[in-house]
């Protein structure tokens, strides 16, 4: 018998018939594997995730909206990402690099939810038994509802689940788990497509919910199929920087919930703890009276956060200048340079010019335009920015500063903080919008940075 095989890109999913050095669909170089195809008929039902009923069409007024039945995962900052506890025969996706603290965090929850009398299977393909016992230890985790399974055979798995019937499932992680249906290697597209369909319908049937944990590939996206991503009801990612203290979980699927809503944990040598006032945290022991610095309000999700932002810029000694940004949009970076450079004849062209955003956060919202240029210009000057000043405003091409969403919302949390002036775009106060009265911190209306440089650095 003759046996088909298809290429398919480890990074994206693209397939080919033939070999390819580069996957003409993300780029990537040597990234397509062959994989055998399974007999269609043989295989039937093994990849379809959920039950063979058929089930007809339904009138919408006939159908009832379920009041989802959310379990607290123990952390408000986990349970706010998961739009308000975690919800029965839901599936969510936990990505993030290695050692930011997937598996401590799931642990962590695991103790919390199992004291509550739920029961919980936890299943690593990559730590032994003893290695899970030790971090238990650690994290004060010793719950006779928590079962340890350290298996990566799909069907051994799914066997423990039905034997057990638990109402919280771990695979840590999907790309170890590997099933004898498919003859492609553990962490193949076709091995974590098979792993997470059957995973997912079984959670589905029985009304298991299930975390997932899933690897990243080197640019930060979920190792295996996109499919996954489409699978599953939650997709959280952890971001931050394993040498920092800070690690963010950001929502950016969730079918139960709000995307983009952000839980802050710190992690310490007991665990992740919470940090429930993150611009609190984010704005402690920050340098007084430094040239090149600026605190912003984003706002992420539903909530304003107080972060810094740092510029330096020095005469560059290279035939182009060099540009580094760490929380920044790289391009917007550039963006503002030339903004600075045409509009106020500033001398950017000359300087490396290098950003970072204090404790590993990633802005991307506009309003952070304003004081990365400001901050910018400062260090360029060498003049520092007042200390008790905090700017926002997305800058556009002209050099205008343009509205910002939630404006009250941020200026409220500058004020909580105990700043005393906030520099924000005109367009953002007056009738029926922003009304200084209301507040106590003194706002300082501007429409352009060139307003803003003569407000901010008198
Ligand atoms: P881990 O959760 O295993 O990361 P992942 O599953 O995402 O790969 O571990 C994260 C790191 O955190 C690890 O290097 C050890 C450290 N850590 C602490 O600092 N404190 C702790 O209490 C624990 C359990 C781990
Ligand atoms: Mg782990």
């Amino acid at each position: 018998m003759k046996t088909k095989s298809v290429y398919v890109c480890t990074e994206c999913g693209y397939q080919s018939a033939k070999w390819l050095g580069k996957c003409p669909s993300c780029s990537e170089w040597n990234t397509l594997e062959e994989q055998v195809l399974v007999d269609e008929k043989k295989s039937k039902g093994a990849s379809t995730p959920y039950s063979g009923k058929s089930s007809p069409a339904v009138q919408l007024n006939k159908l009832e909206a379920p009041d989802y039945m959310r379990i607290k995962t123990g952390t408000d900052e986990l349970d706010r990402v998961l739009g308000g506890g975690l919800v029965s025969g839901s599936v969510v996706l936990i990505s993030g690099e290695p050692g930011i603290g997937k598996s401590t965090l799931l642990m962590q929850i695991c103790g919390t939810i199992a004291d509550e009398g739920k029961k919980i299977l936890y299943v690593s393909g990559e730590e032994s038994p003893s290695q899970l016992k030790m971090r238990a230890n650690r994290l004060g985790i010793n719950s006779e509802n928590l079962y340890i399974q350290t298996e990566t055979n799909l069907d051994r798995i799914v066997e423990e689940i039905s034997r057990l019937n638990p109402d919280i499932v771990i695979a840590d992680s999907v790309q170890t788990i590997y099933s004898e249906n498919s003859s492609s290697m553990p962490g193949s597209v076709n091995q974590v497509k098979e792993a997470s369909s059957r995973l997912i319908g079984i959670a589905k049937n029985e009304g298991i919910s299930i975390f997932l944990v899933g690897h990243v590939n080197k640019d930060g996206g979920i190792a295996g199929p996109k499919v996954l991503e489409h699978m599953v009801d939650a997709v959280l990612h952890f971001e931050g920087e394993r040498d920092h203290a800070y690690r963010i979980i950001r929502s950016v699927k969730n079918r139960f919930g709000s995307t983009n809503e952000i839980g802050v944990f710190e992690m310490t040598s007991e665990g992740l703890n919470e940090v429930p006032n993150p611009s609190e945290a984010l704005m402690a022991g920050r340098p007084k009276n430094v040239s090149g610095n600026c605190a912003v309000c984003v706002i992420e999700g539903t909530r304003p956060i107080i972060a810094e932002i740092q510029a330096l810029t020095s005469m560059t000694v290279f035939p182009s200048p060099k540009r580094t940004s760490n929380g920044f949009d790289y391009n917007r970076l550039y963006l503002l340079l030339a903004v600075l450079e045409k509009r106020l004849g500033l001398r950017f062209s000359t300087h490396d010019a290098y950003i970072n955003v204090i404790g590993g956060l990633r802005l991307s919202d506009p309003a952070a335009d304003l004081p990365t240029a400001l901050s910018l210009i400062s260090c360029l000057k060498d003049k520092p920015l007042p200390d008790d000043m905090i700017a926002i405003g997305e800058i556009g091409l002209a050099g205008e500063c343009r509205a910002v969403a939630a404006a009250e919302q941020r200026v409220r949390e500058a004020e909580r903080l105990g700043f005393s002036r906030v520099i924000l775009p005109e367009r953002n106060v007056g009738k029926g919008k922003l009304d200084p009265s209301k507040f106590t911190i003194k706002i300082e209306p501007v429409k352009g940075i060139f307003d803003a440089i003569s407000v901010a650095l008198k």
